[in-house]
């Protein structure tokens, strides 16, 4: 079987425990878009190990890919290789890049930073992804990894650099008659890359195309695609399904699509969140001493500010890739029946319920503006609250032991309140779950039973 995996949010959905697991039957794991402005957490055989562009199946030994909407960092790439086998695992698979693959550059990484330290903030990662993204579209600026491994690298570089002279100057880059003497250091530093990723470079079309078992493996969430998401605190790359296909020039019947949800929805960086709990000026600046028994009381009577926090103790929700505390909010039914209906999800896999234990929660399941309902998820969020359904959901924490206990014996043995929100969730999407994740070790997930009873909420 194929898989896409898309994040059904705005990215962290812990897709990288997902992807773990499922890249075990992998023949191909492959990274469809996005750079290192993604950080994969995967907990495995004891290690903690944070991928930024390395696909998450070279810790099963499988061939990885990086197609050709991806955004690459040569000097991440290898950080994350040697990240790998410093932890014990080694890369016995092949490794393709496709010769489409974008190169970031060191301009871009510095355009981005000044754009960000500007008035029109998007609170992006950094990584220049917007900026690589807008030499891909010019097609005359980009620098591919074709390009990097040609001998004519140095002379389309000064060339690229000498047409975005003014760009370059602008943002205090280079000066007036440095374009040569910048150029050639790029050059210097890229080499060793060029060196080392030639043996990479192959079509990916034609294993896509060709090979079994392939593993679509995305960074972000659907809700920071650069066409369907919140409109401009989005990315610049495709996040959904259909970008994959798109990209990857895959054929759409052959793949199955699993939307990962997390159990509540978090953001970084600025833009629209319906159901976020606190303000997000407070949260960046909020401190890191633990909650107390006293907070956790407040937050259950309705605090939202400290349930906000609660949940991002909890969750560790703090950037893996820029270390900036994460939004967190309520779960958001709407938010998910549009991730559904953009990536034509056939099934949900559900992360990181143990971090809501304890915890009195309610769902979205509509917005409102000036008392105008409604069940879409707007094209301009701006402005809209979210509606609560009356229900609330609770269950009682949930320890190691439990969460092996329950993974091994099956759906029924899962809390009640849990099933209660999976059955809601289930309903109000209309699409079944096949994947419950109530602790971060790969080998601690519950499948059993768990698409059956699904999709029998849906005929209920
Ligand atoms: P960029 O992708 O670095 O340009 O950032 C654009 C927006 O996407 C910012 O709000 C980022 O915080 C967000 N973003 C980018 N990558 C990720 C990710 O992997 N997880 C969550 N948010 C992300």
């Amino acid at each position: 079987m194929n898989t896409i995996i898309i994040g059904a949010y705005w990215g962290d959905e812990g897709k990288g425990k997902i992807v773990d697991i499922l890249a075990k039957d992998a023949n191909w794991v492959a990274r469809y878009n996005g750079g290192d402005n993604a950080g994969h957490t995967i907990k495995a055989q004891g290690k903690r190990i944070v991928l930024h562009i390395l696909p998450t199946g070279v810790l099963y030994g499988k061939n990885v890919l990086l197609g050709p909407d991806v955004f690459l960092n040569p000097k991440t790439f290898f950080a994350d290789w040697e990240h790998v086998e410093e932890q014990g695992f080694k890369i016995t698979g092949r490794v393709v890049i496709d010769p489409r693959t974008h190169i970031i550059m060191p301009y871009h990484i510095d355009l981005d930073s000044k754009r960000e330290s500007g008035d029109n903030t998007i609170g992006t990662t950094k990584r220049g992804i917007g900026p690589v993204a807008k030499d891909k579209a010019n097609r005359t600026t980009d620098i591919t990894a074709y390009d990097l491994v040609s001998d004519k690298f140095p002379e389309k570089l000064l060339r690229v650099i000498k047409e975005k002279k003014a760009e370059l100057i602008g943002a205090g880059i280079i000066k007036e008659g440095e374009e040569e003497s910048y150029s050639n250091k790029i050059v210097e530093e890229y080499k060793q890359y060029a060196t080392k990723i030639k043996d990479f470079i192959a079509n990916s079309v034609y294993i896509l195309n060709s090979e079994e078992n392939i593993l679509m493996e995305g960074a972000q969430g659907a809700l920071l695609d650069v066409v369907h998401g919140t409109r401009p605190y989005i990315t610049a790359s495709n996040t959904t399904a259909g970008g994959v296909v798109a990209n990857c020039a895959i054929d759409p019947r052959k793949f199955k699509t699993i939307g990962i949800v997390k159990a509540y929805p978090s953001r970084v960086g600025e833009g629209p969140f319906p159901t976020e709990l606190g303000e997000y000026e407070k949260v960046k600046n909020e401190s890191k001493d633990p909650i107390t028994e006293e907070e956790k009381l407040k937050a259950n009577e309705g605090d939202e500010e400290l349930i906000g926090k609660w949940i991002r103790q909890d969750g560790h929700e703090y950037g893996s890739t820029t270390g900036r505390p994460r939004r967190t909010g309520m779960p958001d039914f709407v938010a998910l029946k549009y991730s559904a209906l953009i990536n034509n999800v056939d099934e949900w896999a559900i992360t990181k319920l143990d971090c809501l234990c304890s915890k009195k929660l309610r769902a979205a399941i509509a917005y409102e503006k000036n008392s105008e309902k409604t069940e879409e998820f707007p094209y301009d969020l701006e402005n809209y609250k979210p509606v609560y359904s009356d229900k609330e959901y609770y269950w009682e924490d949930i320890s190691e032991e439990d969460a092996a206990r329950i993974s091994s014996e099956g759906y029924d043995s899962l809390p009640q309140g849990i099933k209660e929100y999976i059955k809601d969730l289930v309903k109000f999407t209309n699409i079944p779950v096949s994947i419950i994740s109530l602790n971060p070790k790969r080998e601690i997930t519950l499948t059993k039973d768990v698409l059956e009873r699904t999709k029998g909420y849906l005929n209920e």
